[in-house]
């Protein structure tokens, strides 16, 4: 199958390319317009001859076309992806993930892509309780400019699938973590700053939850999808890695070593969601996926990779992240963020 992946250079995408790489046969081209968060250093490693890769911007509809033209499907990462960001400017997040979206449907529907998915976010149900979980019928209520940027993406390629026949199939998965993250995220951000003894930020009293995954397994799930969904059907991808922030910072203090003093509260994320929780019964049972990895399995590999590769994040604590972080984080801003 020849394969256009989007937004391949950055954490997931460059996660999915190189399982493809190794354990497929599928002619893969990457289009990513390489923006602080895309990173040819998370592509490195694959053979030459498995990968085609075209710097574009996903709003270019004549570039899109083009990387279009001749595939047999499409999955869609790229993205605006990180909440804090969306707050800071939510113009950006517009303009990539829904024009984006809608440069990518259309191009795909004039080069008559057989399959198309959309990589999609828990986010776009909006915030629960302490109880329940979302379901693929729970209505969307997305309440940050990202979730909401999102939501709309789905709804354009919901509209495509439902006016245009495109064969469109929509994944929602929860919060990912693993190698090549970009360190902007809670995950790598504690990685790297509990390993150089820098405080570490928790919003509010760290007691919101997320519905932790790991990479490797939101990717599986996305290829079974690619592969065998039903087209028009969205498949939430969740493994019951349900916990709250405080637990998963203190969990990563205890794996590198360092005390729990760093752990600093600082000013709660403006409309912070409370809690995410996925029923993805759906995709277990009728795709047979099931996750490989424990939350604890995953986040001990996950600190063990940050260990091993200072020169990957070396690079990528660079003259944008610092910026950012003194945006983000004011007075507690230092080398990994925050
Ligand atoms: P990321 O920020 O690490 O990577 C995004 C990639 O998209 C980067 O390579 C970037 O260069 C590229 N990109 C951004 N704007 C672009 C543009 N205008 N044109 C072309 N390329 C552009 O994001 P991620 O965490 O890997 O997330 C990938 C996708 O998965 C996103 O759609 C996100 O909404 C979704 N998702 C993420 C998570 C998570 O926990 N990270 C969970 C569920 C869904
Ligand atoms: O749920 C899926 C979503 O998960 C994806 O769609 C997004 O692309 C991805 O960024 C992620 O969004 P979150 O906002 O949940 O992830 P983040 O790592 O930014 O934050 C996780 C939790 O940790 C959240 O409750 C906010 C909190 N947090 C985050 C940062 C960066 C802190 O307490 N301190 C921080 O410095």
């Amino acid at each position: 199958m020849k394969l256009l992946v989007t937004g391949g250079a950055g954490f997931i995408g460059s996660n999915f390319v190189r399982l493809l790489a190794s354990e497929s046969e599928h002619e893969l081209t990457v289009l990513d317009a390489l923006t602080y968060a895309g990173n040819l250093a998370n592509l490195e490693g694959i053979p030459a001859g498995r990968l085609r890769f075209v710097h574009a911007d996903i709003c270019d509809a004549a570039a899109v076309r083009a990387c279009c033209a001749g595939q047999d499907a499409v999955v869609h990462f790229a993205a605006e992806s990180h909440v804090d960001r969306s707050i800071l400017d939510p113009g950006a997040f517009v303009r990539t993930n829904v024009l984006g979206t809608q440069v990518l449907l259309t191009a795909a529907r004039g080069a008559g892509v057989e399959r198309y998915v959309q990589v999609s976010t828990d986010e776009v149900y909006g915030s629960l309780s302490s109880s329940g979980r979302f379901s693929e019928e729970s209505p969307l209520c997305p309440s940050s400019p990202y979730s909401a940027s999102k939501a709309g993406a789905d709804l354009l390629a919901q509209a495509a699938a439902h006016t245009f026949g495109l064969a469109v199939l929509i994944t929602r998965c929860g919060n990912n973590y693993g190698p090549y993250q970009f360190p902007e995220k809670l995950i790598p951000l504690t990685i790297l700053r509990a390993m150089r003894g820098e405080p570490i930020p928790v919003y509010g009293d760290g007691r919101n939850v997320r519905d932790w995954i790991h990479v490797e397994d939101h990717c599986r799930a996305i290829w079974r999808v690619l592969e065998a969904g039903a087209p028009g059907r969205v498949y939430n991808v969740g493994s019951d890695g349900e916990r709250p922030n405080l637990e998963i910072v203190r969990e990563i203090l205890r794996l590198v070593g360092t005390s729990r003093d760093l752990i600093t509260f600082v000013r709660d994320r403006p409309g912070h969601d409370f809690r995410y929780a996925l029923d993805s019964s759906r995709l277990r049972r009728e795709l047979g996926w099931s996750p490989r990895w424990t939350l604890g399995s995953g986040l001990a590999a996950t600190v063990r990779w940050y260990r091993e590769h200072p020169e990957w994040w070396g690079k990528v604590l660079s003259g944008e992240y610092l910026e950012y972080t003194r945006r983000q984080y004011g007075a507690l801003a230092g080398g990994a963020g925050g």
